[in-house]
């Protein structure tokens, strides 16, 4: 299908909707984001959102209610990806708004759903006052590369900020310290990648412990997972996985530059280049997805 819009009807739709999103700075910002935002980047994202849409089968935890008008927000919303999903499995009359610290990966505003919005936002600051506890979800979906030192506590608190009392924060991430990797190679890459991650001072191991962070946050644990792929997903796992720390490497090396610090990673792009030319020869090279259902406390 071919989509036109004149000029007009563009620049109208974007006008209305600038005034519907008060509060938020529509702007990018500079920041250290490990990941790419190019559009191989975005596609990658995308592919992502397929796995975890196959491996969960629903897009909003079946312990939610949905309800008419009910207002869900998105913390690191990347293309929208999530939310433009969710547009079209829920009710027109919920909203759904998504923030990120950069809008590199948007769609153009007049490629929105009615019912979603994105604006730029940090959510490792407070937020708004005119957002606090507005919101019946939070979701939040593959932060594993965006929190320095382990530290969740900054993230959890802007979610609970922006929940209504009994309001759900519904979270997916990537385990990337309990891998699941399978073939010499690739398990010979994951020593080396673990070795680059420490030096780098990437930490995932708050991953694994999200459940146990949520209490002291004020959030009940109602529902948690660490299932592996089920193995007619392990190939979109390994494909979207390798592709990541392809994106991982060069910002790596971008942040290095920018640091005046001398990292050297042309021996892991080598090794991975490799490795991209044998995924179909039955190597694993997977995550472990981490799920977790939480109820702000009244
Ligand atoms: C790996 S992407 C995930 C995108 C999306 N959640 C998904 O699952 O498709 C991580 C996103 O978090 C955003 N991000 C990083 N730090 C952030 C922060 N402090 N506040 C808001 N967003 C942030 C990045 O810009 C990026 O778009």
């Amino acid at each position: 299908m071919r989509i036109t819009a004149s000029p007009n009807s563009c620049e109208d739709d974007m006008r209305s909707r600038k005034t519907a999103f008060i509060g938020v700075l529509l702007r990018g910002v500079e920041d250290h984001y490990v990941l790419g935002r190019g559009v191989s980047d975005s596609i990658r994202l995308d592919a992502q959102h397929l796995l975890w849409g196959m491996y969960l089968g629903h897009i909003l935890h079946p312990q939610i209610p949905i309800t008419e008008g009910m207002k869900i927000a998105e913390l690191g919303t990347g293309t929208g990806i999530w939310l433009f999903d969710a547009s079209r499995k829920l009710p027109p009359a919920v909203e759904l708004h998504g923030y990120d610290l950069s809008d590199g990966q948007f769609p153009a505003r007049h490629l929105w759903p009615e019912n979603v919005i994105l604006g730029v936002m940090d959510s490792l600051i407070d937020p708004p006052s005119n957002l606090v506890g507005q919101y019946d979800v939070v979701h939040l979906r593959m932060w594993a590369s965006n929190l320095k030192e382990n530290d969740t506590a900054p993230v959890l608190e802007h979610a609970k900020k922006l929940l209504k009392p009994g309001g759900y924060i519904q979270w997916e991430d990537a385990d990337l310290v309990n891998q699941a990797v399978c073939g010499g190679e690739a398990e010979q890459f994951a020593g080396m990648m673990r070795e680059l991650f420490k030096q780098v001072g990437l930490q995932y191991e708050w991953v694994a412990d999200l459940p146990n962070r949520f209490p002291s946050h004020g959030f009940e644990v109602l529902h948690t997972g660490n299932k592996k792929f089920h193995h007619d997903l392990i190939q979109l796992c390994t494909n979207t996985y390798l592709m990541a720390i392809a994106e991982i490497l060069r910002g790596i090396e971008r942040n290095s530059v920018a640091s005046d610090s001398t990292i050297s990673v042309w021996v892991h792009e080598e090794t991975l280049s490799k490795l991209l030319q044998n995924t179909k020869h039955g190597m694993v090279y997977n995550w472990i997805p981490i799920t977790v259902l939480g109820q702000k406390k009244n």
